[in-house]
């Protein structure tokens, strides 16, 4: 199959393909994009994707990509129209492991009612993991926010919300670091403290696709639960998102053994958008190779 690396002369074609999948349950891929004019704006922008496609007679039949991040790759497909899944998508996944250096691990993120993407993925040595749903507000239903908003962290709290983060995300890769490294207008961090104590935190940035404000990380410390903290770190969140940075909606994903956190977006303004599975596969590299 004669399948080549994605060049900028195939961008528009390639956000097409990827919207009209990702609008479809069936075979949506979680976290690749939803619009075809941010896919687009995103790929001329970001240089670590790695994109492979198959074509036939000029038209473009398969796509599968991948986003390349400190030895991971986050898989965007495959997406396959007009021509065999099984066999495109194989060839597909072939020639992009050829391509790309040695990853110590492989993610995907699929819609759970993306049967076909799920099995590819199986049949590859992946494991699937947890379920997780991606929740969405848009400007108009933000919500007041009732008290003092979070303040902004400074570096003088470093140690207090490293310590709660590892409590609260002992079992998550989600890292806390890069948001108190740098702060700029793409990323902020809030937290609540009580004395020399960070009590709670809320971490968000600005996504370019989808175009949206992201909530990345919010925590409260289990000794103040239940008293309005989480939602204040939220609101503060979002209103910076949308007042301060005008983004048109925002976004976060949530796994789905978080029912407390599920309740709190819920009652803030949040719907529930897509249910995502990830799906995984890791490699243990020599020391040399990393
Ligand atoms: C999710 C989390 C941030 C919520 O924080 P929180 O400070 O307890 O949130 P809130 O106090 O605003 O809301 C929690 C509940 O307290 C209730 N509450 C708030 N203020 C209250 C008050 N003064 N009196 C009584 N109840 C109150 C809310 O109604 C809410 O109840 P409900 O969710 O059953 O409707 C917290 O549980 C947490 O850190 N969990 C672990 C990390 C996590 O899951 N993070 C999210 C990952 S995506």
């Amino acid at each position: 199959m004669p399948i080549d690396r994605m060049t900028p002369a195939d961008f528009g074609d390639v956000a097409k393909l990827i919207e009209a999948h990702n609008t479809n349950p069936l075979t949506q891929c979680l976290h690749s994009g939803e619009h075809a004019d941010e896919i687009e704006a995103l790929f001329h922008k970001q240089g670590a994707l790695h994109y492979q496609l198959l074509r036939e007679e000029g038209k473009l039949v398969g796509v599968l990509g991948c986003e390349v991040e400190e030895h991971r790759g986050y898989l965007h497909g495959p997406f396959v129209a007009g021509a065999s899944f099984t066999q495109t998508a194989h060839a597909l996944w072939h020639a992009l492991q050829a391509t790309l250096p040695l990853l110590e691990r492989w993610d995907s993120f699929l819609n759970v009612r993306n049967e076909q993407g799920a099995a590819f993925y199986l049949e590859h040595g992946f494991r699937r993991g947890q379920g997780a749903q991606i929740y969405g507000m848009p400007a108009a239903a933000l919500q007041p926010l009732d008290g003092m908003p979070a303040q902004r962290f400074t570096p003088d709290w470093t140690e207090s919300v490293r310590f709660l983060h590892e409590l609260a995300f002992a079992d998550s890769p989600l890292e806390i670091e890069p948001f108190m490294e740098s702060q700029d207008e793409d990323r902020a961090l809030f937290i609540f403290a009580q004395g020399s104590r960070c009590i709670g935190y809320v971490a968000a940035s600005l996504n370019d696709s989808p175009l949206e404000g992201s909530i990345d990380l919010l925590a409260v410390d289990a000794s103040v639960r239940n008293q309005g903290y989480g939602r204040r770190l939220l609101l503060t969140a979002a209103h910076w998102l949308i007042q301060e940075r005008g983004m048109p909606r925002v976004g976060l994903t949530v796994r789905d053994m978080r029912a407390d956190a599920r309740r709190l977006y819920q009652r803030s303004g949040f719907a529930l958008l897509y249910t995502g599975v990830g799906y995984s596969r890791e490699h243990t590299l020599p020391r040399r190779q990393l």
